[in-house]
This record gives structure tokens, C-alpha cells and sequence, in this order.
């Protein structure tokens, strides 16, 4: 899916040159998009140190002498704040800033404004509804709320996503124009039904209560095998949307 999303910003950049770019939020998966794109050099900002240390490592030859990757934090006003990039990525860096600069959301645009030259391309995450209206996405909403109610136990921070609208009132606020909005339904498969119940599971060890802890892997196991099964019937079914916003610097 996430292909798609990139596949839509390099069409919506169309011939403009990509020159500097920044990864303000970045993965694996966004890096390595971007490390292939013909760029004149990148950086790519995480506030994990450790995701940096490992990033570098997996990236080492790929990267050019004047290619970065930075552990740091937007929450602090002086990081990188004399760069300037022609092309900002903000790829899910909203919905995960709760867990490393909690109640910065509404200041990330802003903050990230002067470092944009031409453009800022964010991708988000619809915040999923309360209720869905078929077992495929009801499975996808079970595992999203065992997944928190892990996290949570565990001590750690969830992540907090932000609807369209409210991202696109952001950036408005925050000195851009919004050229371009797109929303890209979700094909959910096994990968992400494993990958989130891997996290509930990797939660586990941080609780004080080992029987309660016990009783989750269970759950866990139980939620795994009937969302695969379910998977099976529901091959291609839709549930959720990412999106994508192209929003320029506004003069002045
Ligand atoms: C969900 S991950 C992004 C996924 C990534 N683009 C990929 O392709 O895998 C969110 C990223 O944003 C970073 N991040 C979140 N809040 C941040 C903050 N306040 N300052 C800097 N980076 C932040 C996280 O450290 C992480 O690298």
C-alpha cells in the first residue's frame, strides 16, 4: 500500500528535481525510498537513537558523504533549525510524535517550515472508526485495541493519528497552501496482522502481572489465528484509509 502512497508524491513532483531531501519521520521503509530517488543528497531524522544506530548500519552503502542520518527531537526548537531542504517528507511522523514530543502536533507543521524549500509532502493515517461495518475490519479494530491496551500496560506511549481535515487546517494555519489531498483506501493482509500482534506480544515482558500477562498471550494467539483464518474469506477487503497531503510554503 505504502508503495502506492510514494508512487502518488513522485507522480505529484512529476519533473521538478527532487534536489535535498529530508525523511522527518523516518523508517526503513521511507529510507529506502528515498535513498533511491535522484536526489542531491538526504538526511532522515528519527527520535530513536537506537533506529538511527540500526539505520546507518543497514544504509551504509547506500549513502553518499553528504547523506545523514540524525537522532533528534522537533520538540527541540534549535535541532537542524538553520537546514533547508527542497523536499520535506513527513511520512506518519504526526500520528507517532505522541510518543516522543506529546502535545507538539499541533506545532509539527509549523516547526518544520523553515526547513522546507518547495515542498512538504505528509502521509497520514486516517484515525479508524469506532466501529466497522464488516468481520475484516471489526478483526483490524480488535487488533488495533489490543495493540494499545499492550502498549499501554506495558508502560509505553501509543501512537495518536490525525484525520484529513484536521491535518490540512494544520498546515493552513501553519503558513502552507494545500496543493493536493488523496486518500488511499487499505488492504490490510497477514503482514500487518502479524506485525501489529508481534508488538502486543513484545509489550508482554513489562508488566508486573505475569498471570495477566499470560492472559494476553493468549489472547494474542487467539486473535492471531482467527484474523488469518478470516483473511482467507476476506482476501481484498478494504478497511481504513492512509493519505496523502502535497502542501507548498506560503510566501511570507
Ligand atoms: C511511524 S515511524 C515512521 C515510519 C517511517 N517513515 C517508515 O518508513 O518506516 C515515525 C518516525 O517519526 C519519528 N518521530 C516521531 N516523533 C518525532 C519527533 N518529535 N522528533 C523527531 N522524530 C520523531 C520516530 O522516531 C520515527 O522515526
Amino acid at each position: 500500500m505504502a508503495d502506492a502512497l510514494f508512487t502518488f508524491i513522485a507522480s505529484v513532483q512529476g519533473s521538478e528535481p527532487w534536489g535535498s531531501v529530508l525523511d522527518a519521520g523516518t523508517g526503513a521503509h521511507s529510507l529506502e525510498w528515498v535513498a533511491g530517488l535522484a536526489t542531491s543528497r538526504w538526511t532522515a531524522v528519527t527520535a530513536d537513537a537506537s533506529a538511527a544506530e540500526r539505520l546507518r548500519k543497514d544504509f551504509a552503502a547506500r549513502m553518499r558523504p553528504a547523506d545523514r542520518i540524525i537522532a533528534g527531537n522537533w520538540g527541540d526548537p534549535l535541532f537542524l533549525h538553520a537546514d533547508v531542504h527542497d523536499v520535506v517528507l513527513a511520512d506518519y511522523l504526526l500520528g507517532a510524535v505522541d510518543g516522543f514530543a506529546p502535545y507538539l502536533q499541533d506545532r509539527l507543521f509549523g516547526r518544520l517550515r523553515p526547513l522546507v524549500g518547495q515542498r512538504l509532502y505528509v502521509v497520514g493515517l486516517e484515525p479508524y472508526p469506532g466501529e466497522a461495518p464488516h468481520p475484516w475490519g471489526q478483526v483490524i479494530l480488535e487488533i488495533a485495541r489490543l495493540r494499545d491496551a499492550c502498549i499501554l500496560l506495558a508502560g509505553h506511549r501509543t501512537y495518536r493519528e490525525y484525520p484529513l481535515d484536521w491535518t490540512v487546517r494544520s498546515l493552513e494555519e501553519s503558513g502552507y497552501s494545500v496543493e493536493e489531498a488523496k486518500a488511499f483506501p487499505i488492504r490490510y493482509g497477514p503482514r500487518f496482522v502479524n506485525g501489529q500482534l508481534d508488538v502486543c506480544r513484545s509489550k508482554l515482558r513489562y508488566l508486573c502481572d505475569r498471570s495477566l500477562a499470560k492472559e494476553l498471550e493468549r489472547a494474542i494467539e487467539d486473535l492471531r489465528g482467527r484474523a488469518l483464518a478470516l483473511h482467507e474469506v476476506h482476501r481484498g477487503a478494504l478497511f481504513g484509509e492512509d493519505y496523502v497531503v502535497d502542501a507548498r510554503p506560503r510566501a511570507g
